[in-house]
């Protein structure tokens, strides 16, 4: 037996995906999508599926006139899972501190190190949570988790268990990533700590199946670029696909090492070179970019605009992080087109189709196509480009994932106690 779970109808835009350009998008309008079993089985002109899949036979029908309907938000760079509160190095910042002066203080990764170490699974699980949560009323319905914040076996292990536990429990997907090399922990040499990762963090990782990719931050002061590689090396051994955070703040030679060893993505690239772009492009790494990061810093974006003209599929995420405290793939993207030159078609396939793409999904993900996952973001608004061009707003209406409501937008009048 099927079941129709959903029929969004009447929607002014329907945003499907990329349109066969790969920049502007495919686009009904009065367009309707069915949900079957999770799946969409539908799209098009709302008279045409409503005649096959009736909306009132589904579970939910959803009235989306004078609204777009776009693909759920997929963000593929985070590191959602951290304990204590960083907002005073946001304020030093403010006051002229680098990143790197409050992370030779002992501030930075290395305190969010020494919360986790000390903080329980279970708080762990609810501030994940939490942050599913805000992440999901505003239309992320995949994300990827990164662990880093243990920087030892035992406390890895527990953040991936806790990343797979959000994932149990949370209707956002969550998808995991270890992330070991995050940073040299204090008291350790560079070279004895990769050795660390290898023969024994790795192993433990493999041992639970609780990790799909391996990331290395590969900057200097942090991870080289040979050691960057033995690690992505013996991940992969582990059957963990390699990804690379890649030239942030200098360039070491990151996105070459990503392209050497065919990585699903090469991530922030404020830095990259042309030869660089080329490289990716050739060995089908997708580059992501997060204008979050700069944002916050203040510092200068990646040049996209070189990236898209070399072809490369740009994904952008939210690098959601105690340094980047940013939940919003709308605001994500606003940046993107503001700050980085993106249209807001761009920005839209880079936070969906080519966000899945960064994290190897091919199986339509990002997409409102027949055979797609069931995820869905009504706007409260007619159009995607309200998504960039309200900055700072949450346009997010109703989200589905997999065919059913997850989350609705708070009307506020519906909370307001007006007595006439
Ligand atoms: O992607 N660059 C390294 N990792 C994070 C920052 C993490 C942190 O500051 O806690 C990033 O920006
Ligand atoms: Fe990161």
């Amino acid at each position: 037996m099927t079941a129709l779970d959903a029929v969004v109808y009447g929607a002014a835009e329907l945003v499907t995906g990329p349109a066969a350009d790969g920049h502007s998008l495919e686009i009904y309008e009065d367009g309707a999508v069915a949900i079957v079993d999770g799946t969409v089985a539908a799209v098009g002109p709302t008279t045409e599926v409503t005649a096959e899949y009736p909306p009132e036979s589904a579970s939910v029908a959803v009235d989306a006139s004078g609204q777009a309907v776009v693909p759920g938000f997929v963000d593929p760079h985070t590191h959602a899972l951290f304990a204590g509160d960083r907002s005073d190095e946001f304020a030093a910042r403010l006051r002229g501190k680098s990143y790197q002066d409050i992370l030779a203080d002992g501030g930075g990764i290395l305190r969010t190190v020494r919360a986790v170490r000390d903080a329980d699974a279970e708080t762990l699980l609810s501030n994940l949570l939490a942050h599913l949560d805000t992440m999901l009323a505003h239309g992320t319905t995949t994300v990827e988790v990164k662990s880093g914040y243990g920087l030892d076996t035992e406390t890895e292990l527990r953040m991936l268990r806790v990343i797979d536990s959000a994932d149990d429990v949370h209707p956002v997907d969550v998808v995991p990533t270890f992330m070991g090399a995050h940073a040299v922990p204090e008291g350790w040499d560079a070279d004895d700590y990769t050795a660390a990762v290898v023969d024994e963090q790795l192993p433990a990782v493999k041992s639970q199946g609780i990790a799909e990719f391996c990331d290395v931050f590969c900057e200097e002061g942090a991870f080289s670029v040979a050691q960057s590689r033995r690690i992505l090396e013996a991940g992969a051994a582990a059957g963990l696909t390699p990804k690379v955070h890649a030239e942030e703040l200098g360039h070491i030679g990151g996105t070459q090492l990503a392209a050497d060893v065919g990585a699903a993505s090469a991530d922030h690239l404020l830095h990259a070179t042309n030869d660089d772009i080329d490289a990716l492009v050739e060995s089908g790494v997708t580059p992501v970019l997060l204008p979050g990061t700069a944002f916050g810093l203040g510092a200068e974006y990646a040049d996209a605009e070189a990236f898209l003209d070399a072809g490369a599929s740009v994904a952008v995420a939210t690098d959601f992080n105690p340094n980047c405290h940013s939940h919003s793939m709308g605001f994500a993207l606003s940046l993107a087109c503001v700050e980085m030159g993106l249209t807001p078609a761009e920005a839209l396939i880079a936070g969906t189709k080519h966000a899945a793409l960064a994290l190897d999904r091919t199986d339509g993900l990002g997409t409102l196509r027949p055979g797609s996952p069931g995820d869905a973001v009504v706007l409260a608004a007619p159009s995607h480009v309200h998504i960039p061009y309200q900055y700072g707003t949450n346009v997010v209406d109703t989200v589905l994932k997999d065919g059913s409501v997850v989350s609705t937008s708070t009307d506020e009048s519906s909370h307001r106690d007006v007595q006439p």
